[in-house]
């Protein structure tokens, strides 16, 4: 009898507090968003066919023996195959769907990546660590985005709020009371690598203009650690205004993801910023149960192609 699919999953994620910051070493929060999910489907296939990738929603199909070195969806096999010391190339179908945005900053290639990852342990009884998945993620993390903090790979792969020092510390945390977000979508693709690129190139030029914005931000996200675990949510609305403030002195907002903010701000949010990369992708916002459904309509208005609630807990 031939064995049967084994499955992965894996979550998106938002970036709460300290994008880009936490490339140069200061701290950032993260949280996994399950609303959007990223599904690999691993089982046998044909006697010489060798490991093929299909995925539909990222508009691709790979041959992994026929991929090239740096392609992301075959690196990810080879590693994972290696890693659970399976032969390699083994005759395997791995079907993925993923309904995580894609170049929204919501942390796509690292969920598709986790989810074939855990497809391809549980095809082979093997158990991984998380921090083992995530180690493995970040090698395609840096095919996808060039220089990423590792921040993604790490609260996908957790699957629970980080607080991550890149090189230093990564910890999950407590969340002291649960608290909402909407995440609204511009409809505008956030291209990771150049917009860090191109922070790197303008930071190395001038050093004295960007470190304190990097400094600050990375304090927001200190604070805001404590009062996440606290348990104070009010103190949030105020720190993510002033991040979104920082983010725009870095020149990493547009004016689609600041029309989103203050629309949300006149809806009743409590705070508003944008997450991830910026010049699109999307927008965070502070709500409570009360004001989440007015929000949710004035950012749809302000032109949000997609908003979604999160429960942060
Ligand atoms: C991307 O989700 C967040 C950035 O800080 C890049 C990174 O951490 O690698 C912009």
């Amino acid at each position: 009898m031939s064995q049967p699919a084994s499955t992965g999953r894996a979550p998106g994620k938002v970036i709460l507090f300290g994008e880009h910051a936490v490339v140069y070493g200061y701290p950032a929060i993260a949280v996994p968003v399950s609303q959007v999910q990223a599904l690999a489907q691993a089982e046998g296939g044909p006697p010489g066919q060798g490991t093929v990738v299909h995925a539909p929603d990222l508009g691709r199909r790979v041959v992994v023996r026929e991929a090239a070195r740096d392609d992301p969806l075959a690196t990810i096999v080879r590693l994972a195959l290696e890693a659970i010391r399976a032969a390699p190339d083994p005759d395997l179908t791995v079907a993925v769907r993923s309904t995580v945005p894609v170049a929204r900053g919501m942390g796509s290639g690292a969920s598709v990546s986790t989810a074939i990852v855990r497809a391809l342990a549980a095809y082979y009884h093997r158990w991984l660590t998380s921090q083992a998945i995530s180690d493995l993620v970040y090698q395609t993390e840096v095919l996808y985005h060039g220089t990423p903090s590792g921040i993604d790979n790490t609260v996908v792969a957790f699957e629970k709020p980080v607080f991550f020092v890149r090189g230093e510390t990564r910890e999950v945390f407590w969340v002291g009371r649960p608290f909402l977000l909407a995440i609204a979508d511009t409809g505008i693709e956030s291209p990771t690598r150049e917009v860090v690129g191109d922070l790197r190139r303008r930071y190395e030029a001038e050093p004295l203009r960007y470190r304190p914005l990097f400094e600050e931000a990375g304090s927001i996200a200190r604070q805001a650690r404590a009062a996440i675990a606290r348990g104070s949510v009010d103190e949030l609305g105020g720190l993510m205004d002033r991040n979104h403030a920082l983010l725009w002195q870095m020149d990493v907002s547009c004016p689609e993801l600041d029309r989103l903010a203050a629309a949300a701000h006149e809806a009743g949010a409590l705070g508003a910023k944008l997450s991830g990369a910026g010049r699109g992708g999307n927008m965070i916002a502070l709500v409570t149960e009360e004001s989440c459904g007015q929000v949710e309509l004035m950012l749809q208005l302000a032109g949000a192609v997609r908003v979604l609630i999160t429960e942060v807990s």
